[in-house]
C-alpha cells in the first residue's frame, strides 16, 4: 500500500538458536547502566502511556519511551557513544570495566596516563553530538564529519560541545569511510556506531550502551503492572539500536520476547532488502539515501546488528517519509487526555506505522500476521525530540510530507 512494504522474517530462529547475544545479557545491561548512572545528567527517561491513542487504534496499551529527555541531548544516542568511549578508555588504562566512571575517566591521573586522544566519527547529527558531549565531559577531543544535506542546527549543536565538525558532500556511508581514513592517517580513534569486518569492539559497546533504555523500559513497565510488552517496533538506520535492543530482549526474555518489528525508510531500507534477499547476508542500499528520517539514512547494515535482527526479529517494514511525518503529528497533537510527546522524524516513524497498521484496511494482512489487537501492549521508542526544530515545524505546523491516503475509520 502506497509503498508500505511488509515482510515476515523468513529467517527467524527459535530462542537461543541464532546469533550470540551474551554481550547483550541482563548483566551487561546492568553494567552499562551503572556507567551511565555515574554521569550527573543521568535519569531514566519517561515511559509515557497513551491510553486514548491505544483505544482509538484498537490495541490494549501503547507506551512510548521518550528519549528526547536523555541527558539533555534530545536523543538516545549518547547511551552508546558514552559507553563505548568509556570502555575504550578503561581498556587503554588497563582497568576493569567496573572502574570506568565519569569521574574516574575524567580525572587528571587518567588523563595523564592516556594522554590526548582525538575521537572521530561520521554522523547525521545525534551520534556526533553524543561523541562531542562525551569527549567534552572526559576532557578529550572530537572531530566529526556529517553527510551532505545535514541540518545546520545539528551541526551547531555538535560544535557547541567543543568538537571540530563539518558537513561534507558525501552520503552517510562515504562519510564513515572518510572518518576511518582520517583516523588511520592521524592516529585518531574512530567511534563509529556501526560494525564491519575487523571493527567490532566499539560498535559492540555502543550496542551494549543502548540496552540501558530497554532495561529502564522493562522496569518501568513492571512498575505499571506489565510483565513484558507483546510488541516492540524499532526503527533502523545501521541497526545498532535495533540489534542492541532485540539482542537484549532475546537474551533476557527468551521465548517471552515481544514480537519485534524493524521499521525503515524506503530510501534506506537495507534491513528490509536483506531480509527479502533471504540468503542470510546483509545487503547494502546505495545512492543519496534522501529521506526525511536523517537518523535512519544509512545504507549498510551493521554486521553484528544484522545477524541478531535476522535471527530474532519477527518482521520488517519499509515505508515512505509521510509515515514518519504522521507519527510526529500524532505524538505532537495527542488524543484528548494523552500527554504530548515531541518526537522527531526518526523518533516518530514507529508511531506512524502503528497507526497505518491498525487503521488502514490495505494493511489488514500485516496486522493479522503480527497479531496486533486488543490484547497487544505495544512499546515504541521515540529515539529523538525536535533535533531539527526547522524540520519539526515544517512537518507539524505546515504539513510537510502529508498523507496521500486517510484511514478508513
Ligand atoms: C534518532 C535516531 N533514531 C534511530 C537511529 C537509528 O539507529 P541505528 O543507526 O543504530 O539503526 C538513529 C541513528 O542515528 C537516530 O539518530
Amino acid at each position: 500500500m502506497n509503498n508500505i512494504k511488509f515482510l515476515e522474517n523468513p529467517m527467524r530462529k527459535a530462542s537461543g538458536q541464532g546469533a550470540d547475544t551474551a554481550f547483550l545479557s541482563l548483566e551487561e545491561a546492568q553494567r552499562a547502566r551503572s556507567f551511565h548512572k555515574s554521569f550527573r545528567e543521568y535519569q531514566p527517561t519517561p515511559l509515557v502511556s497513551l491510553p486514548n491513542l491505544a483505544k482509538a487504534l484498537g490495541v490494549g496499551r501503547i507506551y512510548v519511551k521518550d528519549e528526547s529527555k536523555r541527558f539533555g541531548l534530545n536523543a538516545f544516542k549518547v547511551l552508546g557513544a558514552s559507553y563505548a568511549i568509556g570502555r575504550y578508555l578503561a581498556d587503554r588504562l588497563g582497568w576493569d570495566p567496573s572502574r570506568a566512571t565519569r569521574d574516574a575517566l575524567g580525572s587528571p591521573e587518567a588523563r595523564e596516563k592516556v594522554g590526548d586522544i582525538v575521537f572521530t566519527t561520521a554522523t547525521d547529527g545525534n551520534h556526533g553530538r553524543a561523541v562531542a558531549w562525551t569527549t567534552q565531559q572526559l576532557g578529550q577531543k572530537a572531530v566529526v564529519y556529517m553527510p551532505k544535506g545535514s541540518d545546520p542546527t545539528r551541526l551547531a549543536n555538535i560544535r557547541a560541545h567543543g568538537a571540530e565538525a563539518s558537513i561534507t558532500d558525501l552520503n552517510y556511508d562515504d562519510a564513515v569511510r572518510l572518518s576511518l581514513k582520517m583516523a588511520q592517517e592521524n592516529g585518531w580513534v574512530i567511534v563509529q556506531d556501526t560494525a564491519w569486518e575487523g571493527y567490532e569492539d566499539i560498535p559492540r559497546w555502543i550496542m551494549e550502551g543502548y540496552t540501558t533504555l530497554a532495561l529502564e523500559a522493562l522496569e518501568q513497565l513492571r512498575e505499571d503492572g506489565v510483565s513484558e510488552p507483546t510488541h516492540i517496533f524499532l526503527q533502523a538506520g545501521v541497526g545498532s539500536f535495533a540489534g542492541g535492543v532485540v539482542g537484549f530482549l532475546a537474551s533476557t526474555l527468551g521465548d517471552k520476547m515481544p514480537t519485534a518489528v524493524i521499521v525503515e525508510p524506503n530510501k534506506a531500507d537495507c534491513y528490509y532488502r536483506s531480509a527479502e534477499a533471504g540468503d542470510g547476508k546483509p545487503h547494502a542500499v546505495t545512492g543519496d539515501l534522501d529521506t526525511l528520517m536523517a537518523g535512519l539514512a544509512c545504507g549498510e547494515p551493521n554486521t553484528i546488528g544484522w545477524e541478531i535482527v535476522r535471527d530474532y526479529a519477527h518482521a520488517f517494514i519499509s515505508c515512505p517519509d509521510w509515515v514518519a511525518a504522521n507519527g510526529m503529528r500524532i505524538l505532537g497533537a495527542p488524543r484528548t487526555g494523552d500527554p504530548r510527546v515531541v518526537s522527531g522524524e526518526s523518533g516518530a516513524v514507529t508511531t506512524g506505522i502503528l497507526e497505518c497498521l491498525m487503521l488502514y484496511s490495505q494493511l489488514s494482512e500485516a496486522r493479522k500476521a503480527l497479531n496486533l489487537g486488543e490484547d497487544a501492549t505495544v512499546l515504541l521508542v521515540s529515539t529523538e525530540g525536535d533535533t531539527s526544530p526547522r524540520v519539526y515545524r515544517d512537518v507539524v505546523w505546515h504539513g510537510k510530507a502529508c498523507s496521500p491516503v486517510f484511514p478508513d475509520a
